[in-house]
């Protein structure tokens, strides 16, 4: 890592790349829980129905980041699909899946593949979920049969996406219609955040013995707390059930994934919100492209020297010019992380498409546009921005 006279350059390997999710991208996840919500007449707004068909297209997507430059491509598998009945492994979806390794790899991408990102089978969802007795079992089990995909070719394995996320879905879920109005209140369910990290290390295992050169982790979401005046404590507080737990737990694999996107600033009383003046992305959440930096700070002191991968930054926004903008800055913090000596290992930006958030398609994280009717692929200005980067290493001043 080095100031030299071009720009900020990264190091030598470093990992360039898009991440996506399977329920977000491929369209029709319809043995998920995720579709079963979507459709049961409840508070879901916009069900994901064909997301950007990238089930089909995914050759399509792959064409596009590996001409763009980009080196790593992160994607997750649909534990829905692979298994949709208790103990039935479809042979063609893991088939699927392989072909998606394969054609990674053949384009010169680096496969990063996420055993589980939000959605589980109907069916695990509908036998308790993971606070059930044996869920840990039963993931164990779904991970043991991703070893035709994993087992050759893949170096990074994410075991799951935002248990932090998960764990606080799981305690809105608890409280039903008490819930209150910002998920931003809600401290994760203990009995999900227990479940979640005994499946992680039973994951790492499964995925250790089918592959002793896969690198196994997983990454948290890191909202970044702030703390107002005399509120230190408080946010020590609160940041520790709702991040630093699964930070910990991790403490001894082999990378950790750092996930952030804004701030929160926390006073004696809680969260308070942005500035009424601050600017707003298509989430509403406060444009604050500092936070990876502070994300992977906090991190570090946690963790010490596990390498961190950054799986997930970004912003979802219609004016591509504030994407690199915030891109931009986002960069500049992990390249002050390295000058400051942590191991960052690489930046995945979220998301390679403009693609289905959890319930609406307005808020658009994507580096390339996909049209609704068509699907046609279209990369924004970013992309090429992004992918020059990848090609060069190197941030210009
Ligand atoms: C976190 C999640 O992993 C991903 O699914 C989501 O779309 C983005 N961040 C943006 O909210």
């Amino acid at each position: 890592m080095n100031v030299t006279a071009d720009g900020l350059r990264f190091p030598d390997g470093f990992l360039w790349g898009a991440s996506t999710a399977a329920h977000q991208i491929e369209g029709n996840n319809v043995n998920s829980d995720w579709w079963h919500t979507e459709h049961s007449g409840g508070s879901i707004a916009e069900p994901s129905g064909d997301a950007a068909d990238s089930y089909h297209r995914w050759r399509d997507d792959m064409d596009l980041l590996a001409e763009l430059g980009f080196t790593d491509y992160r994607f997750s598998i649909e534990w829905a699909r692979i298994e949709p009945a208790p103990g039935h492994f479809s042979r063609a979806e893991i088939a699927h899946y392989r072909r998606m390794v394969d054609g990674a790899l053949e384009r010169g991408l680096r496969p990063m593949v996420t055993l589980h990102h939000f959605t589980v089978p109907r069916w695990f969802a509908e036998g308790g979920g993971w606070t059930a007795d044996g869920a840990a079992d039963l993931f164990e089990r779904y991970v043991r049969a991703t070893a035709p995909i994993i087992g050759t070719g893949v170096r990074h394995v994410c075991t799951i996406n935002e248990p932090n996320m998960i764990a606080v879905a799981g305690a809105i879920r608890e409280l039903g219609t008490e819930a209150p109005p910002t998920a931003g209140l809600v401290l994760p369910d203990k009995a999900t955040t227990d479940a979640l990290i005994q499946a992680h290390h039973r994951a790492t295992a499964a995925v250790k013995a089918i592959s002793a050169d896969i690198q196994a982790g997983w990454s948290v979401a890191n909202q970044v707390y702030q703390a107002m005046p005399g509120a230190e404590a408080a946010t020590a507080a609160y940041s520790h059930p709702r991040e630093d737990v699964f930070i910990e737990a991790a403490r001894d694999d082999d990378w950790i994934g750092v996930q952030s996107y804004t701030r929160t600033r926390i006073s004696t009383d809680g969260p308070i919100p942005a500035p009424d003046d601050a600017e707003r992305t298509l989430t509403g959440w406060e444009y604050y492209p500092q936070a990876i930096g502070h994300a992977l700070r906090h991190t570090a002191e946690i963790v010490g020297d596990v390498p961190l991968i950054v799986t997930e930054n970004g912003i979802a926004t219609d004016d591509d010019t504030r994407r690199i903008a915030y891109t931009t800055g986002a960069l500049q913090e992990v390249s002050a992380a390295l000058e400051d000596g942590l191991d960052v290992q690489g930046y995945l930006h979220w998301s390679a498409l403009d693609n289905y958030e959890w319930g609406s398609y307005k808020p658009t994280f994507g580096l390339i546009s996909v049209d609704p009717e068509t699907f046609a692929r279209t990369p924004k200005p970013s992309a090429a921005w992004l992918g020059g980067l990848a090609r060069t290493g190197t941030l210009p001043r």
